[in-house]
């Protein structure tokens, strides 16, 4: 049963009952708000945290990007896709005044969007011998080339996921390609039920439960991006001052019960979902970071230590939430049904990590492509519960690994979670004050 606030027309924002979990949305908000989240804050402001290497010159994979705001240096892509002809830089389009508004749309979405590439001299050392340490290869995602030249370090913290500008026609497209043609769909599902050994895992419906969360957790993670969207959306945009906050118009449009035609407290959930996903991989992975041999490596060691145990100390807590899915529930059915739904999982969301490079705006492409390889991670780990529960308490871990890239990535991509949890609160306290 899942309740939403009925007393008022302002604040549809979700409480109640999470679907497919005993766990209710005032406890989270409670665990997350007050505890998990100032620490996990801190530590993504650690040097091994905020710098993430990512290529973003990497060409769509899937349809010709013909808008030319998303060639390289114009980082958001504002313009009509159908509305800007070819060598919109060009000296003569400037003599037309409609086209010379685009121009200048696109540059003002350039200094908007631009993702800050500097890095202390430092860093860059530091991040040398990072690369050395790291580790094997992923699979859910199509992780990028690290040692591609195209591949460069960004510091997350000059690079805050907000609002850009970014109108492009093509984020339609993304999520209509995301959610149409890789996201499990219930009636795409045509193959008939599997009978015998892999009941446990369908569902009445048609589509087994762990097809439904992937659907969930996707949905989850475009309300998560849309709520920090509206919480820092550019408010005020003069010479003197740039001020980005909460936008309430542009959260009620796409979370308002009425405006929304009831899909908004639906998305809410959503993210909940995957706030609980999230969270449980990573109360999960907690025997890969506590052996003593592991290190968040970044040159200085006491500097390294104090941040380990700040880790630490942030997966005992997500340990110690009580209220996580039932065990038996998910990811958990016999050995061969569980095999071959890792494999469909893992194919349909590499595709997605892989749509992410189709993105226009390039720092909403960072950001895509960060939060995609931790979802990613994610699902890594919630398939490698058996390796996991092998690792041998000293000495490396052979059977199960992450990279550096996919530990900057997982922490990074609850954090955005995270922080949309604390934001939704922000957001219900001022639609109470506005009644
Ligand atoms: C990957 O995604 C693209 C774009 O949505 C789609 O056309 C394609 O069929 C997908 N491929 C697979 C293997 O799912
Ligand atoms: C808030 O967002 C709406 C669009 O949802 C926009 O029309 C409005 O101008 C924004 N308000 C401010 C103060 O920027
Ligand atoms: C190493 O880290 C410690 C603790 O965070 C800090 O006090 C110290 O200044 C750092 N040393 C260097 C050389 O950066």
């Amino acid at each position: 049963i899942s309740l939403l606030s009925p007393s008022n027309q302002a604040s549809q924002t979700v409480t109640g009952h999470i679907d497919d979990c005993t766990c209710d949305v005032e406890t989270i908000d409670a665990f997350n708000n007050y505890k998990l989240f100032p620490r996990l804050n801190e530590l993504l402001e650690s040097d091994y945290f905020r710098y993430y290497k990512v290529n973003l010159k990497k060409p769509c994979p899937f349809w010709n990007d013909n808008s030319h705001c998303g060639i390289r240096d114009c980082a958001v892509k504002p313009c009509p896709t159908d509305e800007v002809p070819n060598g919109i830089r060009s000296a003569s389009y400037k003599y037309s005044e409609e086209a010379s508004n685009h121009a200048e749309e696109c540059e003002e979405a350039n200094r908007l969007g631009a993702v800050d590439e500097s890095l202390s001299k430092e860093t860059q050392r530091a991040m040398l011998q990072w690369t050395r340490h790291d580790d094997s290869s992923d699979s859910f995602c199509e992780a990028d080339d690290i040692h591609s030249p195209d591949a460069e370090y960004v510091d997350l913290l000059l690079n805050p996921e907000r609002y850009t500008g970014y109108k492009g026609p093509d984020a339609w497209k993304i999520w209509n390609s995301i959610y149409e043609e890789n996201c499990f769909k219930p009636q795409n599902v045509k193959r008939p039920l599997a009978s015998g050994r892999g009941e446990s895992l369908i569902l009445l419906s048609g589509v087994c439960i762990e097809k439904r969360a992937f659907y969930k957790l996707i949905s989850g993670l475009h309300a998560s991006i849309n709520i920090h969207l509206s919480a820092r959306y550019l408010l005020q945009d003069t010479w003197s001052e740039k001020k980005w906050g909460p936008n309430v118009t542009e959260f009620q449009q796409r979370f308002d019960e009425v405006l929304t035609r009831g899909e908004g407290p639906r998305r809410l959930k959503n993210l909940y979902f995957l706030y609980l996903i999230e969270l449980r991989a990573l109360s999960k992975v907690l025997p890969f970071f506590d052996r003593p041999g592991f290190q968040l490596y970044t040159g200085n060691k006491s500097h390294d230590a104090e941040i380990k145990n700040l880790l630490l100390e942030i997966l005992h807590l997500a340990k110690s939430f009580p209220l996580h899915f039932d065990e038996n529930s998910f990811f958990a059915g016999n050995k061969k049904e569980a095999a071959k739904l890792k494999e469909e999982f893992r194919l349909h969301f590499k595709n997605i990590t892989r749509i992410m490079d189709c993105v226009g705006c390039f720092k909403c492409r960072l950001w895509g492509k960060l939060q995609t390889q931790g979802l990613g991670t994610v699902l890594k780990i919630l398939f490698s519960e058996n390796l996991i529960g092998k690792i041998p308490e000293s000495g490396p871990s052979y059977g199960f690994r992450l990279t550096r890239q996919e530990i900057v990535a997982l922490f990074n991509a609850f954090g955005r979670v995270s922080t949309s949890v604390r934001e939704l609160e922000n957001f219900r306290n001022i639609l109470r004050n506005m009644q």
